[in-house]
């Protein structure tokens, strides 16, 4: 759409398909930065290696992790809070500290349908996502005097590894494919909304989540 894009993760491999994807696309310069985003020097160089104010920032990193709560443990819940919740605030405070976000920017929280509704033996993860929704409502407040507008995406099921990853560990997803009228989503479905969030067309939203679930929940 644009953009040059500054794409971050830690599997090297997975990075330079990015980037590879990204050349074949756009001639801008895009670049990749290997981060583990749970570890605050290694957030401290993505700041650092920007160079300047960016216009938008998509928060996608994040892990799902089932337990049912009586299985629970501490880690679990440090895990999914670390990469989910830690990271893209703190990633935020890094960049707003340096004033990297330009005015009139827009930042994006990848959340989920699981802060919204109930599923058995996804509540910390569901906790972690309905901790970035309330937080966005704040930062939101916070960055509004510099039209700098935060929201989140709220998907539900979308085809990506980490559904797979699911799928693997709860043998088959075609009884939840059936709850969904419009199957579920691709991950061009996400892209497209933040594109939406990112772009002036979104300029009078903001500390709002919007809800993407193919159906999901209308009954
Ligand atoms: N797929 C779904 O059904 C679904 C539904 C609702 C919400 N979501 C949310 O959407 C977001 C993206 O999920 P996805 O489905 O695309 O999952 P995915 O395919 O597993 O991708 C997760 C991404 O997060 C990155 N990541 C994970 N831990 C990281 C860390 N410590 N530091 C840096 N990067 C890290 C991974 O990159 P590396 O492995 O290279 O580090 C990868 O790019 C997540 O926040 C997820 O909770 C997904």
């Amino acid at each position: 759409m644009g953009a040059e894009v500054v794409g971050v993760g830690r599997d090297e491999a997975r990075l330079a398909k990015t980037q590879e994807t990204l050349a074949e696309i756009s001639s801008k310069p895009h670049r990749t930065i290997r981060a583990d985003l749970t570890q605050a020097a290694d957030r401290d160089v993505v700041v650092d290696a920007l160079g300047g104010p960016v216009n938008g920032v998509v928060h996608s990193a994040g892990i799902s992790r089932l337990s049912p709560v009586r299985m629970l443990t501490e880690q679990h819940l440090r895990e999914v809070q670390a990469i989910n919740v830690d990271a893209p605030m703190m990633l935020t405070q890094g960049l707003l500290k340096r004033s990297l976000i330009a005015p009139d920017g827009s930042i994006v929280f990848i959340a989920s349908i699981a802060a919204h509704i109930g599923v058995a033996g996804v509540a910390a993860y569901s906790g972690t996502k309905a901790a970035l929704i309330a937080m966005t409502r704040c930062l939101a407040m916070e960055v509004v005097k510099r039209r700098i507008r935060a929201n989140c995406l709220s998907p539900a099921l979308v085809e990506t590894p980490l559904l797979d990853a699911t799928a693997t560990m709860v043998g088959s997803m075609d009884e939840e494919r059936k709850a969904y009228p419009l199957g579920f989503g691709k991950p061009d479905d996400i892209a497209n909304a933040a594109v939406f969030l990112l772009s002036g067309a979104s300029r009078w939203v903001t500390g709002t989540t919007i809800v993407m679930d193919g159906g999901l929940t209308i009954g």
